[in-house]
């Protein structure tokens, strides 16, 4: 769906572009006294600023609702704290598992460090920026069991690369 969006807005914003090049070579070439150029150039960006307003603003105002992050109701969720530190995840411990959502309070100790949340196969599934003197909330729900990694994905000196540390995830609590 996004994708198509995507590709669907591509088309549009070139077909504006070739009609706009389209309309300068035609105005280019046709005779006229510079008045009248200047007064037709000045008619042209304005009508294009207005367009450019109709279009966009309903789109942005469409699209900033559809912003693909949970909301921020954690009355459910486990919450744990994460500090980076030159060069260490300092990460509070939970019993996590499958099915249970987490907000994870990321900060940081020292500079800015890059909270990525990797799962049993090593993909990304979630990320946050670590900074000093501010609490970004990450929210996710495990979807597997397994051990997940935390990397640093800001470079932050010298021991960057040995930011690592490791959650446990248990598999779903049987229902009884
Ligand atoms: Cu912390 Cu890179």
């Amino acid at each position: 769906m996004e994708q198509r969006i995507a590709v669907l807005t591509t088309v549009v914003l070139v077909a504006i572009l070739l009609g706009t090049f389209a309309m300068i070579a035609r105005s280019a070439s046709s005779p006229g006294n510079a008045e009248e150029v200047a007064a037709n150039a000045a008619r042209w960006r304005r009508n294009t600023f207005w367009a450019l307003v109709i279009l966009f603003v309903p789109a942005m105002a469409w699209s900033l609702t559809r912003l693909p992050y949970p909301k921020g109701d954690d009355t459910q969720a486990i919450v744990i704290t994460a500090t980076g530190h030159q060069w260490s995840w300092d990460i509070g411990s939970a019993n996590l598992l499958v099915g249970q959502s987490v907000a994870i309070q990321v900060t940081g100790a020292d500079v800015n460090h890059g909270f990525g949340l990797y799962d049993p196969s090593s993909r990304l599934v979630a990320q946050t920026q670590a900074m000093p003197g501010y609490v970004n909330v990450l929210r996710y729900t495990f979807t597997a069991p397994g051990t997940y990694r935390v990397l640093c994905l800001e470079y932050c000196g010298l021991g960057h690369h040995s930011m690592m540390a490791q959650l446990e995830v248990a598999p779903a609590a049987p229902a009884n």
